[in-house]
């Protein structure tokens, strides 16, 4: 009944072991995406007396409120700079030294980064703070691309989805590692959890762990299309709170559910689908530049968020989520047009299905594929 499907493999101590030891380095990623939030005030503080230090004893007696902001988002920012460089080098970088040994280099930048990050205080240098960011940034953007292409290859066919998932629960934990000892260690006044569209993608949220196998049993394209259904409707339901809040006070706790259910369908689709998708589109060869490709426009637009929210929040008003709802249906309407499920089949039976769909032109040179519509249908299997 299993045509053309390739024959099932267990789950060996080996396959285990690498799964665990690829998404370590994105619990690393993960980790570092949260970690800036907690102890804003404490760095801040730190960059005061910096700046002040520089001065001199004659010197002003605090740093500009402006200077101060403009260190402190580029501290933030430069880790998305980090990953949209260096994610583009995921193709290079992964062709050049292998996946497994890029992986194991990439390190390099981790420890590096770290180290800068870390003695950055004690050297009185927010400059070395800076480049630490921009490093682990660089680290990351490889690690995002890098672990789920490992992942995916090692993984069988059947077991793709569910070790897939496990990459993304890595970055989820991560970041809530970050949440919880980034107050506890720094004893630092938390900043509230940024709103849902927010730089440095996936935020923690508790269903994220009952995602595995959940990937396997819905497929990848459905749980997308309801991820991205549902952030629409958060984001219209969070538009109409805001709208209401004048009038009706209740609505505040409305919109603390739509930023909820936004986070939540946000885990459910877009956060870790279209890093399987594209691990699972394409083949071994053309993976690397699909994945760079991907990571990219990944970190792009995580920065492009992350530097642009506050000026289109301000020019928008309220209306602000409306432009994501829009934005939302859009990428719906693109999912269920033109996405294949890629849950559970082999490369060759996904290219086939793209063969199946062939643009006007193609139909027009070649009516000869209309044949491959008789072919067997392995979508209910
Ligand atoms: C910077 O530090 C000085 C001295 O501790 C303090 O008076 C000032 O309020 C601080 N400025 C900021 C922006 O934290």
């Amino acid at each position: 009944t299993q045509d053309g499907e390739p024959p099932r493999q267990r789950v060996t101590g080996t396959l285990v072991l690498a799964v665990f030891s690829a998404v370590l380095g994105s619990l690393q990623f993960g980790y570092n995406i949260g970690v800036i939030n907690a102890p804003q005030k404490v760095i801040e503080q730190s960059y005061n007396e910096t700046w002040l230090g520089r001065q001199g004893p004659e010197g002003p007696s605090s740093i500009p409120p402006g200077t101060l902001t403009t260190l402190w988002a580029l501290s933030v920012a430069i880790f998305s700079v980090g990953g949209m460089i260096s994610s583009f080098l995921i193709g290079v970088v992964s062709q050049w030294l292998g996946r497994k040994r890029a992986m194991l280099v990439n390190n390099i930048l981790a420890v590096l980064g770290g180290t800068l990050m870390g003695l950055a205080n004690a050297a009185a240098s927010y400059e070395m703070l800076i480049l630490g960011r921009f490093l682990i940034g660089a680290y990351s953007g490889l690690t995002s691309g890098l672990v789920p292409m490992y992942v995916g290859e090692i993984a069988p066919t059947h077991l793709r989805g569910a070790l897939g998932t496990l990459n993304q629960l890595a970055i989820v934990i991560g970041i809530l590692i970050a949440q919880v000892t980034g107050p506890g260690l720094m004893s630092a006044p938390t900043r509230p959890v940024p709103p849902a569209p927010a730089p440095g993608g996936p935020l923690p949220s508790r269903d994220s762990s009952s995602q595995v196998f959940l990937v396997e049993r819905a497929g990848r394209r459905t749980l997308h299309l309801l991820g991205l259904a549902g952030m629409c409707g958060c984001a219209i339901l969070m538009t109409v709170a805001l709208l209401l809040l004048e009038r009706v006070p209740a609505m505040s706790y409305v919109s603390i559910v739509a930023i909820f259910g936004f986070v939540a369908f946000f885990e459910i689709g877009p956060g870790p689908i279209p890093w399987f998708i594209v691990a699972e589109l394409f083949s071994q060869g053309p993976r690397p530049a699909a994945m760079a490709v991907a990571g990219f426009s990944n970190w792009t637009c995580n920065f492009i968020i992350g530097m642009g929210f506050q000026y289109i929040a301000e020019a928008m008003g309220p209306y602000v989520f409306l432009l994501f709802a829009v934005l939302l249906l859009c990428f719906f309407t693109f999912t269920f047009l033109r996405v294949p499920e890629t849950r559970g089949r082999t490369f060759d039976q996904i290219s086939a299905d793209f063969r199946r769909t062939p643009s006007l032109l193609e139909q027009e040179v070649k009516p000869s594929t209309e044949l491959e519509y008789l072919g067997p249908d392995d979508e209910n299997d």
